[in-house]
């Protein structure tokens, strides 16, 4: 029980929400904590998994919350030109990804495309995304902001195209806080996960682990 208690405290670091979100959590925590640490780890999971989903370099990927641009920083100079979209709420952290992460002659040269919104406006971006993906935003946002992710997503990605999202799971229905947190837990179930898709003319397919360090699983949504 005592060990139960330790891995779930590892986890989720129960203590986060005391951070401050935005600049000032920036400024506080640094880019990469912020974003949740495991810089190299997480980032090159992501790039990797979308490799091994059928990720090419001619595809158009789409980073949900891209943040500091912990997948960027892979994927960027892998993908064409302009292939890489990105849209992110906090310009603090694109802002340093793009100047302290990122190679400034590869960034003249792969030319990402990133919106900074928080209100999921993916019509900003002028191309259609093959393959999207939001590690680690659904555990930080209420359902009906989930809901209005999926229902604007759906137009912007290209037909056939699919979308991982990553999420802490539960096995029944917790009740999460009403408002986003950055640094706050919010869990679903697989059911709830799954329903996401569904209602916004996706079809949904679970997954599961996928050796993620903090123990969030991963869904397929892919548009019909
Ligand atoms: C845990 S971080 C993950 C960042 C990135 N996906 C990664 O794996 O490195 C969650 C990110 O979601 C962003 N975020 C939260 N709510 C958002 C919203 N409504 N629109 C866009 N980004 C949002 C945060 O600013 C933060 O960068």
């Amino acid at each position: 029980m005592k060990y139960y208690f330790v891995k779930l405290a590892r986890m989720i670091n129960p203590f986060a929400f005391l951070n401050p979100e935005g600049d000032e959590g920036i400024r506080v925590m640094g880019h990469r904590e912020y974003i949740g640490g495991h810089w190299d780890e997480i980032g090159a999971l992501q790039f990797d998994f979308l490799k091994s989903k059928g990720l090419q370099p001619q595809n158009y990927l789409l980073d949900i919350a891209c943040g500091s641009l912990r997948l960027g920083v892979k994927a960027i100079p892998y993908l064409e030109p302009g292939h890489y979209l990105g849209i992110e709420k906090e310009s603090g952290l694109v802002e340093a990804g793009l100047n302290e992460e990122l190679d400034h002659d590869l960034r003249e040269m792969k030319l990402p495309q990133i919106v900074i919104s928080d209100a999921f406006e993916f019509s900003k971006l002028e191309q259609r995304a093959d393959f999207a993906i939001a590690q680690s935003l659904f555990s930080h946002l209420p359902p009906d902001m989930i809901n209005n992710c999926f229902r604007k997503l759906h137009p912007t990605m290209a037909e056939g195209g699919i979308f991982y999202a990553t999420y802490f799971e539960v096995d029944s229905v917790r009740k999460n806080p009403d408002k986003p947190h950055d640094h706050g837990y919010f869990a679903y179930t697989r059911s709830e996960m799954l329903t996401f898709g569904e209602n916004n003319d996706f079809v949904s397919r679970y997954i599961g682990d996928w050796n993620h360090p903090r123990g969030q699983v991963v869904v397929e949504y892919r548009k019909v």
